[in-house]
């Protein structure tokens, strides 16, 4: 028997280092638990409480909270499940996310969280935003109203590709990803088509220019495996182990 120490989640030991959060040492177990803003590869942010998880009658975001001997976690609970619902459905009200016609349709972990958390209408009055696109660099496209303000392109930019270019802007509901330029354009950035923050956005806000479609609808990674399924694989690793 192992010397790790381990905490339960839903019943089941996961081990875990020192340092590590719950969300890390399940993502290593394989284990899943819904997220949007954890990234293994980067700090984390906190922020779209998809990862919030029940531990001895708190409720936490696993993403953020240490892990510690002996916890007793739950993740799949009906509450929680309900609660996760409605996240997801209040992040499709305030963003315009149609995704028979977004290039990232089978490739969205917003999309995928719908199917598997049995999504079937909006429940919330949509927001139908006109945040401004931004087109201005040669091969990147900014669809601001899809953007779910999880900062992994921020985290990635600066932490992966060290250039610190894509931040969020403004308060509440303006707020809005932003570029650090002289005239706020991402054309006037450094960034390039290969760093790491181009490709590591959940959804589908960052998009390159050409190249959308190397995969016909019906064969792309959710539709083949539903996210809760897919352990630790993403999209912005082509598929592969992420950890
Ligand atoms: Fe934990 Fe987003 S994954 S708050």
């Amino acid at each position: 028997m192992s010397d790790q120490p381990q905490f339960q989640l839903d019943g089941q030991p996961i081990p875990f280092q020192p340092g590590d959060t719950i969300m890390q040492a399940a993502h290593r177990a394989g284990v899943y638990i819904p997220h949007l803003c954890f990234h293994p590869q980067f700090r984390p942010h906190g922020s779209c409480r998809l990862c919030v998880v029940n531990m001895q009658g708190k409720t936490v975001s696993a993403c953020t909270q240490p892990a510690s001997i002996d916890l007793e976690v739950h993740s799949e609970t009906t509450e929680l499940r309900q609660s996760r619902l409605r996240l997801i459905q209040l992040l499709f009200a305030e963003g315009n996310h149609f995704c028979p016609s977004c290039e990232t349709s089978g490739n969205c972990q917003l999309q995928a969280l719908a199917y598997d958390l049995g999504m079937t209408h909006y429940h919330y009055d949509p927001f139908y935003p006109t945040r401004i696109p931004d087109g201005s660099h040669p091969e990147l496209f900014i669809d601001r109203d899809r953007c779910i303000q999880c900062d992994l392109c921020g985290r990635a930019s600066e932490q992966a590709d060290h250039k610190a270019i894509y931040l969020l802007a403004g308060r509440g509901q303006h707020t809005h990803v932003a570029f650090r330029s002289d005239d706020g354009e991402l054309g006037s950035t450094q960034a390039q088509a290969e760093d790491r923050a181009s490709h590591v956005c959940p959804v589908g806000c960052i998009l390159p220019k050409s190249g959308n479609y190397p995969d016909i609808a019906g064969a792309r990674l959710y539709d083949q495996i539903p996210i809760h399924a897919q352990g630790n694989h993403r999209r912005d690793d082509g598929g592969t182990h992420d950890d």
